[in-house]
């Protein structure tokens, strides 16, 4: 009988190992372990024939064997049952897919990309400067005093003394002129900050692109005739520049640049825009070109300051420059 029982196990065992899920088990637990007619039971009953001395070790074997049997029915039915959801979770065609993230280019660095090939063909290199700067290169060195308005604490986002977050991208124009003799032809995009009022056409962090012309001879009809081609290369060839007299410490004579544009309507018809501004620019003071050491007889240049997310305003017809900084991939997923 003890050799009964060790087959009857090892049988039991493999059936169990064998079984996929948990009514086959079931079925296996009432043929080995039922009480009125399982297997096991049946050795039991049958220990009233065994002599005195043989009943004791062959009943201790058989409960042995039951307890064995009945804890590894219910290890197996725990991996048959882990095992189930998992295959039907793989199955379940029902489910939304789970969609690839494919990133794109954000809206205002597409303006900045598709103006900086504008003026890379036009010979224009690329150049750039630290957000956090010194009152030296964001006022001082362009001709702007610290008694200036720009230059007060409620303009300006001040680290410590005398280190600030640029309030313009125009320092990029000391840095580069520091560095290199001329001349001097760079666009230099970057963020800038300001204290502004968080609202629908002003955020305390954006975007701007600096330009910066300066060698022998550059006159304002270089400068104005450059500004014309970009508008037109960017906007289309009806495009039309204004420029409107401006003040800037660091630009003599100075301007604020205007663009009206040809946009074609939903029927077809060409329709004229307002004039929109689009950059602070002018000729380089001369102080300017004195305070980095360029000789300021010589040499005369122009620059320009441009806001693209303005510009990525216009393109999309956005009317809140909010939009642009807050993240919001509903929103951002559509410039692709
Ligand atoms: N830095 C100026 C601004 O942020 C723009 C500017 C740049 C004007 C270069 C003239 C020349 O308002």
């Amino acid at each position: 009988m003890i050799d009964e029982l060790r087959r009857l196990r090892e049988e039991a065992l493999d059936a169990f190992a064998k079984a996929r899920d948990a009514g086959e088990l079931e079925r296996l637990r009432v043929r080995y372990l039922g009480r009125k007619d399982g297997l096991v039971s049946g050795v039991l009953r049958r220990l009233g024939s065994l002599s005195p001395q043989e009943r004791p070790s062959v009943g201790a074997a058989a409960n042995r064997a039951k307890k064995l049997l009945a804890e590894a029915l219910q290890d197996r039915l725990g991996e048959v049952t882990a095992a189930r959801p998992e295959t039907e979770r793989a199955l379940d065609l029902t489910l939304p897919p789970r969609r690839k993230w494919r990133g794109s280019i954000h809206p205002v660095s597409q303006v900045i990309d598709d103006i900086w090939r504008i003026f890379e063909s036009l010979g224009f290199a690329r150049a750039r400067g630290p957000e956090v700067d010194t009152e030296w290169y964001n006022f001082v060195a362009l001709n702007t005093p610290l008694d200036h308005p720009a230059a007060d604490e409620q303009d300006t986002l001040y680290l410590a003394p005398g280190l600030l977050l640029r309030s313009h991208t125009s320092p990029v124009q000391i840095r580069t002129m520091e560095r290199y003799p001329p001349p001097i032809r760079i666009m230099a995009p970057g963020m800038v900050y300001r204290r502004d009022t968080y609202d629908a056409t002003h955020t305390p962090a954006f975007a701007q692109i600096e330009g910066l012309v300066v060698d022998e001879g550059v006159t304002f009809v270089d400068f104005k005739a450059t500004l014309a081609e970009f508008a037109r290369r960017f906007w289309g060839p009806g495009t039309q520049v204004r420029f409107r007299p401006s003040f800037f410490p660091f630009t003599e004579p100075s301007a604020e640049v205007d663009v009206k544009r040809v946009i074609v309507r939903e029927d077809g018809r060409e329709e004229e825009t307002d004039w929109i501004e689009i950059m602070g620019a002018g000729m380089v003071d001369p102080a300017v070109l004195d305070n980095v050491g360029y000789d300021s007889e010589r040499y005369t240049g122009w620059a320009f300051g441009m806001g693209p997310a303005r510009v990525a305003m216009l393109r999309h017809g956005v009317r809140d420059l909010r939009l642009f900084y807050e993240n919001d991939m509903r929103f951002l997923g559509q410039f692709t």
